[in-house]
């Protein structure tokens, strides 16, 4: 008998984005309800190593290598839902109004936008299988560009993800050549729902921060 309880995987609205195909999201979207599958198995596997209240010496093996895989899959369902949700259905405006809160919010962390961008942008070309994220330090407000490796190395314990790009290949490989992630990074840019992005930010001092 199991008590753990299962994730059920979202619904997204998101089609007719700027240069992301509907095929690719469409995919995309079956290759997240894996990770939310995946998931579930493995939390209940492990929720049945554990319910006679420890793990036995033979057990700790299997034990093991489920927990550590654990952090790809659990990984790869919560990002993936931070990535559809900050793209805007039916394709957005490019960047943001300049008086926006994460304008001022990467102005006082990176001293402009374009620098913030620059910087995103870059972490997104790296060479690689993995995300780019903006996180914000929910302690003093500071946004921060991280390269995080598959799912789960280089996540920043805490952080809050603000805007979250996923540059595994599959999230463009219909539209683009494997060389040409640029060009999906610039689509991507096009179409990100800054309005669920602001929702993210916290109200924090950010014009204080960084001593
Ligand atoms: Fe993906």
């Amino acid at each position: 008998m199991s008590t753990t309880t299962s994730y059920k995987p979202r619904e997204f609205n998101l089609s007719g984005l700027n240069g992301i195909s509907d095929e690719t999201l469409e995919m995309h979207f079956k290759l997240y309800q894996g990770y939310v599958k995946e998931t579930n198995n493995l939390t209940e596997k492990i929720t049945k190593f554990i319910e006679d209240g420890n793990v036995d010496q033979e057990e700790m093996p299997a034990y093991s290598e489920l927990t550590r895989r654990l952090g790809f899959e659990y990984n790869g369902m919560v990002l993936h839902e931070y990535y559809f949700d900050n793209l805007k259905n039916g394709g957005g405006i490019g960047d943001p109004e300049r008086t926006a809160k994460f304008v001022k919010a990467a102005e006082s962390s990176f001293g402009s936008y374009e620098i913030w961008k620059a910087d995103f942008v870059g972490i997104g070309k790296m060479r690689g299988v993995g995300w780019a994220i903006c996180n914000q330090n929910p302690a003093n407000g500071r946004l921060s560009n991280h390269w995080i490796t598959l799912h789960e190395t280089g996540n920043i314990a805490g952080f809050d993800p603000i805007l979250v790009m996923d540059v595994w290949e599959h999230a463009y490989l219909l539209d683009y050549k494997p060389a040409e992630r640029p060009k999906y990074i610039e689509a991507f840019f096009s179409n990100i729902d800054w309005v669920a992005v602001e929702k993210r930010l916290q109200q924090k001092n950010t014009r204080s921060a960084g001593a």
